[in-house]
């Protein structure tokens, strides 16, 4: 195999509940992730060691070391499969960076597709969502996609079986916002210092509406904890937020922000609230977009 590509969605947390930190500083969450038909695409080009990568497509700089998630994914799995080869990575970015939409776990679960053919390492899913968990607590679901009940720092998933079909529009900011400060922020509001076992509310009604497939009890059980320490952080989402509400049916914080997810109730509606923000918000990004879908996933090896 010389070339070998792939892609992966970005997500939306349909819930996102937050309990206080664990002794390891990570967060328990109880979480139902969807993910979204904004790809992330990688080639991965054979080289005969080095590892590298070119980013094409991003709203911020990043870094082509491995504090790249996509370069560490490739060497965590060439590391675990004990191979030589290397690979250049070509990155095509379409998810806001530092968005709340899981981009950087994006471009390493299509990393992990892409080098797991490209170097012929055999790995099974269950292996590389074994990895993407020491990568990132996002890096599981980009693999996985579809709907999911996640928990533990949300790296441990259980595929959710629902005949949804959800239509959104995505607010993205000009500037991101970082997820650690969130959480830090978080514990700051909440006063919660680490402790050894915690709890965290649950989602079950979500997801028995979910089950249900009652889209209106879904949407008035959406809920993200997260939502108050970004809004601390960048009060202009609150205003931003104040000012679209009752123009869907459903809005939340996606993930650790500052992306707004709006839930419409038809394609139309989403299609015409989409064009309506982008004449209305120029200095704001409008990305339609559509959900559940599939995880990362090989699309073409030559
Ligand atoms: O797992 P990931 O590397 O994506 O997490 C980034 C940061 O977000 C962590 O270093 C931590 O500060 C915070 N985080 C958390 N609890 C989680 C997930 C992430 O505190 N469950």
């Amino acid at each position: 195999m010389h070339k070998v590509f792939a892609s992966a969605p970005g997500k939306v947390n349909l819930a996102l509940r937050v309990g206080p930190p664990r002794t390891d500083g990570f967060h328990p969450l109880d979480t139902i992730f969807e993910a979204v038909d904004v790809y992330e695409s990688v080639s991965a080009t054979y080289a005969p060691s080095e590892i590298t990568v070119s980013v094409r497509g991003a709203t911020q700089e990043l870094p082509t070391d491995e504090q790249n998630l996509a370069v560490k994914a490739a060497l965590v799995l060439r590391e675990r499969f004990g191979g030589t080869a290397g690979a250049h990575l070509d990155l095509e970015k379409r998810i806001p960076v530092a968005g709340g939409m899981a981009g950087g776990s994006a471009d390493a679960a299509a990393t992990l597709v892409a080098c797991n053919e490209l170097w012929e390492c055999e790995a099974s899913q269950s292996d590389l969502l074994e990895i993407a968990g020491q990568l990132g607590s996002d890096v599981p679901f980009a693999l996985l996609g579809g709907l999911a009940h996640g928990v533990g720092r949300g790296e441990r998933l259980v595929p959710i079986n629902a005949d949804a079909h959800h239509f959104w529009v995505m607010i993205t900011s000009p500037e991101g916002l970082s997820t650690p400060a969130v959480f830090a922020e978080f514990d700051q509001i909440m006063g919660y210092t680490r402790i050894p076992d915690t709890l965290v509310p649950d989602t079950l009604d979500l997801q028995r509406a979910l089950a249900a497939g009652d889209s209106a009890a879904a949407i008035s059980h959406m809920i993200n904890d997260l939502e108050a320490p970004a809004f601390s952080l960048r009060p202009d989402l609150r205003d931003l937020m104040k000012s679209v509400e009752g123009r869907s049916a459903g809005h939340i914080l996606s993930g650790s922000g500052p992306t707004i997810a709006l839930l419409c109730d038809s394609l139309g509606a989403a299609d015409s609230l989409a064009n309506a923000l982008r004449t209305e918000n120029p200095e704001h990004g409008i990305i339609r977009a559509n959900g559940p879908v599939a995880g990362a996933r090989v699309t073409e090896a030559i």
